[in-house]
């Protein structure tokens, strides 16, 4: 039998949430509407007509909350701004009440040891500002700079690691490619130019928090980055496939963020949308700024076979350059979100970065599975197919530290079951479970399983 694995005793180990999606009290305080709370409105547009008006009421029970962390004895905790909250004209003014609120929070966390890494992004982006053209607007990422500097004011002092952006793919091409995301928008130019300007909101970020509370202020982005697979190695319309969806997918970001210019590969797929003139000279150089660390939120692996040239029908790509890009399906093992569970994706993924991008530390800024939970009648919610998800995954940041990735923490999502998004409450991602109708908290197996690898820096047998 081989020795149970031990993490650094240093290794940081996380639950992560996100603002909107848990929430709730959406015209409390002084919040504006968010994009994500005119979309939730308008029929059609998520599962069931449900809506982040209450979410788990994060709002009013964040002390009941706060407590969960230190009962999971947690080093951290990834939460989001709101910044309709904390400034409801999306420039200007702060809203006093809004950054009371995070004050609040961020002060309890550090009381309970529990380090607060804050993102200033995670797509509820104030309705005003979509009013004016949103991500399509470039006026939004200076606007977004100018509030990113307020934060650093307002808690600077007190937050362990800022991250700019949550997933600027999802907010780009779900939220203006295909429109399954918050504005709803689908129209392949505006992609392309929310993806700069979400790039360029980035680097403004970075250089207002660095200016504001020096050269070593911590800060990152949280990128979803693509694994991608061609079905058949072997076939070049396969690989072909993948390559176009590693430009689009994820060379966008990391091409300006990390290597300070758009990938040529990733111009020539989009020439005949657009010349990219939105991008003005210096900006690239703002983008591309040093991290203290790149997040990284994994889920699962993308197959891809060649391309038909015609657009493929109801599809999960239908962005630049990617219309006709086959996604395989694989047999096997699902989650409920119907994503496939390969671990051997995470491992992979931080691997590479940490060899493409030496002396960038790495943290998996978000890990973790939606399952059909049941409660059980003594109340218990048995959740092994999640224990075993995590299982996999913590052994496969494990391997990659192993080959000598520099990977610093780990953060499971979610500390909660909540909002997710364009499925509602349909789907459970929480290790603790929400009763909807009374909002009530209930510790599902996989929290007590989450509990002991946090506390001890072994996974449990
Ligand atoms: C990524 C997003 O950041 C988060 O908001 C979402 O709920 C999870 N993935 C699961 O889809």
């Amino acid at each position: 039998m081989t020795d149970p694995r031990t993490f650094p005793a240093d290794f940081l180990w996380g639950t992560a949430t996100a603002s909107y999606q848990i929430e709730g009290a959406a015209t409390e305080g002084g919040r504006s509407p968010s994009i994500w709370d005119t979309f939730s409105h308008t029929p059609g547009k998520v599962l069931g007509g449900d809506t982040g008006d209450v979410a788990v009421d994060h709002y009013h029970r964040w002390e009941e909350d706060v407590q969960h962390l230190a009962d999971l004895g947690v080093g951290a905790y990834r939460l989001s701004i709101a910044w309709p909250r904390v400034q409801p004209d999306g420039r200007g003014e702060l809203n006093r009440e809004g950054v009371e609120f995070y004050s609040k929070l961020v002060d309890a966390l550090l009381a309970r040891g529990i380090k607060p890494v804050v993102t200033l992004y995670h797509w509820d982006l104030p309705q005003v500002l979509e009013d004016a053209g949103g991500w399509r607007n470039r006026e939004t990422a200076e606007l977004f700079g100018e509030y990113a500097r307020h934060m650093a004011r307002e808690l600077g002092d007190r937050v362990a690691m800022w991250t700019t952006l949550n997933e600027p793919w999802c907010a780009a091409f779900l939220g203006y490619g295909n429109g399954q995301h918050a504005p709803g928008i689908t129209d392949d130019l505006a992609a392309l130019e929310a993806s700069h300007h979400l790039n360029l909101a980035h680097g403004l970020a970075v250089r207002a928090i660095r200016d504001e509370l020096g050269e070593d202020a911590p800060v990152s982005v949280t990128l979803n980055l693509h694994v991608v697979r061609p079905a058949d190695p072997e076939n070049p319309g396969d690989v072909e496939s993948a390559r176009r969806i590693d430009a689009v997918g994820n060379r966008i970001y990391t091409g300006p963020m990390l290597e300070g210019a758009y990938p040529d590969d990733l111009l020539a797929d989009t020439s005949s949308i657009t010349d990219w003139s939105f991008v003005r000279d210096g900006d690239l150089e703002t983008i591309h700024q040093p991290l203290t660390s790149l997040g990284v939120n994994y889920y699962d692996v993308t197959i891809v076979a060649a391309p038909t040239g015609e657009p493929v029908g109801d599809h999960p790509t239908p962005w630049a350059g990617c219309r006709d890009v086959v996604w395989a399906d694989r047999p096997g093992e699902k989650t409920a979100m119907g994503w496939g569970i390969d671990e051997t994706g995470l491992t992979e993924l931080l691997t590479n970065l940490s060899a493409r991008y030496p002396g960038l530390p790495l943290m998996v800024t978000e890990n973790g599975a939606a399952f059909d939970d049941e409660v059980s009648a003594d109340g218990a919610v048995h959740d092994p197919r999640r224990i075993d998800y995590y299982a996999r995954h913590v052994e496969a940041v494990g391997k990659a530290l192993d080959a000598g990735a520099d990977v610093r923490g780990y953060f499971a999502w979610s500390l909660l079951d909540n909002f997710e998004w364009s499925f509602g409450y349909e789907r459970r991602f929480g290790i603790i479970r929400v009763d909807y109708d009374t909002l009530e908290r209930t510790w599902k197996d996989s929290a007590h399983w989450f509990r002991e690898l946090v506390t001890t820096g072994t996974p449990p047998a």
